[in-house]
């Protein structure tokens, strides 16, 4: 959470910068601010709010600098507010200094401080760091890079930080844990940010930092060291990524832009990995690890939110098609209870940014256990796809809008291959079921664009509910997931309270909830239990609650319990989540636009989560 954005050069530092923020508004949009040098003074500008606020707060105002560093936040330490926004100044002045993360010890050293007659302007954690920078600076009459790195070997908790001094003008300092940076590398000018998007239009060539890792960055030099001030050798990637694919190319918002995307961005996870009519999958990852994963006494899915429906899922495939015991674990409560992990045990990450702490977290104490890590990441480069043993990325492109879309079924028709893939290797799965899923999966590019010209429909349902406080989802099998992801997305971003429950076991509580008032969304598509969730239906109806199906194409009975349905193509039940999501995250979308909420900032929340 929280965006920061640098730059060192030639040109004029504040337009970058705000349009980096503008870029990075996902990580958190409660307020924001820059910090410009201009021939040694330094002038600090921020303001509660979007980025847009800051901006119009500037307007008319003279930004002039070549240097300068911006953030954009997401509140932890204090409320959002103008006197908590970032940058925050040191108290002499001189070092203006932003952060994403959390100094978790920073009480400690705050009272420490202001026994030393200290003084705080903020209530943030930030403000603590950085006055302890500034006090060690003084005290021992050292550069700041030696003070910065003196402070970090003290703090405990996660962060990035960029620092700006008026003595040292043309010089940023950026340190690392747990929080990402990455560096571009221009003609005589460098770039820094939580990931590449600000970067991207300037320059390919990017250097990734690494946990306790501090950067010295002057126009055209960058010097990375580690913390016992001992020089690394900056490894240099070139950017796979285009300009257009953070852009919202004529859509109202990123998410819809996203959904959107699907048949394209599916495509391009399954293209050169299925080929159904050769019957093979080829994995890299996969194919270089088979040992691991074949002899696996049981499999960890690792995962949060989004991501973690789509370990749901994963498990009853897996199981089904491997029958390798599956379980899946929030990351947050693995990390901090007493797993056992076992050499030979498998974890499979999932994760849209590579980046969530939580799950970060715990892969470094599963990987310190012995286990094989296999991560599941979107994000190129990203901290989780960096710590794992081995990978496959989904190749679904930045996703920007903050509810996750198509990273969530570029991560299902990954882990579909993945089990496929195992279960051909161990000899689980006939070769006509492996030959027949193949020509499933390979279809669903097709089929999810066909749902996708019938978006109008969802949208006439969205109308129909948007004013319901209250949605339940309802779902079986390979579909409970997508219930539970149904729910979420609409939480997410309609504010309207929703619950997804296994369609069954809504007798056991949910139910008692049910009046007309309650819309309740049934993903009950053409499967092996589809009688039992139409029972389930009827259970419904005879309650007076509105039923909303998804249904398969075809089905002749659900039309007639339900007051309003969506048809999908046919499918494989294995296959058929990616299917179903689609109606659930147009159903959100619409929703939430409906109820004039901005639905790629949605309040409270924030698209990486780097904080615990
Ligand atoms: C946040 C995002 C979700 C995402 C979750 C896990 O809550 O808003 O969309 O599913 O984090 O993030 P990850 O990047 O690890 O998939």
């Amino acid at each position: 959470m929280c965006g920061i954005v640098g730059y060192t050069g030639t040109k004029q530092a504040y337009p970058i910068i705000l349009k980096g923020l503008k870029r990075l508004e996902y990580r958190g949009y409660d307020s924001s601010g820059v910090a410009l040098l201009n021939n040694g003074e330094l002038n600090v500008y921020k303001k509660k709010g979007k980025v847009a606020e800051l901006e119009e707060s500037l307007v008319g105002i003279n930004l002039d600098a070549q240097i300068g560093i911006g953030h954009t936040r997401w509140a932890t330490h204090g409320e959002p507010s103008d006197r908590n926004a970032h940058p925050h100044l040191s108290s002499n002045g001189k070092i203006s200094m932003i952060h994403n993360g959390i100094i978790e010890n920073y009480a400690l050293i705050k009272q420490e401080l202001l026994n030393k007659g200290y003084q705080f302007k903020s209530d943030t954690d930030t403000e603590v760091l950085l006055n302890f920078i500034e006090d060690i600076k003084n005290n021992n009459d050292c550069k700041l890079e030696e003070a910065i790195r003196i402070a970090l070997k003290r703090v405990s908790g996660a962060y990035c930080i960029l620092l700006i001094e008026e003595d040292n003008p043309d010089t940023i300092i950026a340190a690392r844990k747990g929080s990402p940076l990455v560096i571009g590398i221009g003609k005589g000018e460098h770039f820094l940010a939580s990931d590449a998007s600000p970067i991207i239009e300037y320059t390919k060539e990017v250097v990734y930092v690494n946990d306790y890792e501090l950067a010295i960055v002057k126009p055209d030099e960058l010097i990375l060291k580690n913390l016992g001030n001992e020089k690394v050798t900056p490894y240099i990637t070139k950017l796979d990524m285009e300009l257009a694919a953070i852009e919202k190319g004529g859509y109202d918002h990123f998410m819809i832009k996203e959904i959107f995307e699907q048949p394209s961005t599916i495509y391009d996870c399954l293209r050169g990995r299925l080929d159904a009519k050769e019957g093979y999958i080829k994995m890299s990852g996969i194919d270089l690890h088979t040992e691991q994963l074949l002899n696996a006494n049981r499999i960890m899915i690792v995962a949060c939110g989004t991501s973690w429906h789509a370990g749901l899922i994963a498990e009853y495939i897996i199981e089904e098609l491997c029958r390798i015991p599956v379980e899946v674990e929030y990351a947050s409560e693995f990390r901090y209870r007493n797993p056992i992990v076992n050499k030979g045990d498998v974890i499979i990450a999932i994760s849209q940014s590579g980046e969530t702490a939580d799950t970060l977290v715990a892969l470094e104490k599963a990987k310190e256990n012995g286990a094989f890590i296999f991560g599941v990441v979107n994000a190129v480069g990203s901290s989780i796809a960096r710590i794992s043993n081995a990978g496959a990325y989904t190749h679904a492109g930045p996703e920007i809008g903050v509810a996750s879309t198509k990273a969530f079924t570029g991560q299902l028709a990954v882990l579909m291959m993945m089990a496929l893939n195992i279960a051909k290797h161990k000899g689980t799965i006939t070769n006509d079921r492996y030959n027949q899923l193949l020509v499933e999966l390979e279809q669903i590019p097709e089929k999810v664009d066909s749902i996708l010209k019938n978006a109008e429909e969802i949208k006439k349902i969205a109308e129909k509910y948007k004013d319901a406080t209250d949605f339940l989802f309802l779902g079986r099998g390979y579909n409970f997931p997508i219930a539970l992801e149904g729910a979420l997305k609409l939480k997410e971003i309609s504010y309207i309270h929703a619950e997804g429950y296994p369609a069954a076991e809504m007798k056991h509580g949910p139910i008692a909830l049910v009046d007309e008032n309650l819309p309740v969304v049934f993903i009950a598509t053409n499967d092996p239990y589809h009688e039992k969730i139409v029972s389930n239906m009827q259970e419904i109806k005879a309650r007076k609650g509105k039923i909303i199906s998804i249904i398969t194409e075809g089905d002749k009975v659900s039309p007639t319990i339900s007051n309003d349905y969506f048809e999908i193509p046919m499918a494989d039940e294995i296959v058929a989540p990616i299917l179903t999501v689609i109606p659930l995250q147009l159903l959100s979308y619409y929703v939430g636009t409906l109820k004039g909420i901005d639905v790629d900032k949605p309040r409270n929340l924030a698209k990486s989560v780097t904080v615990e």
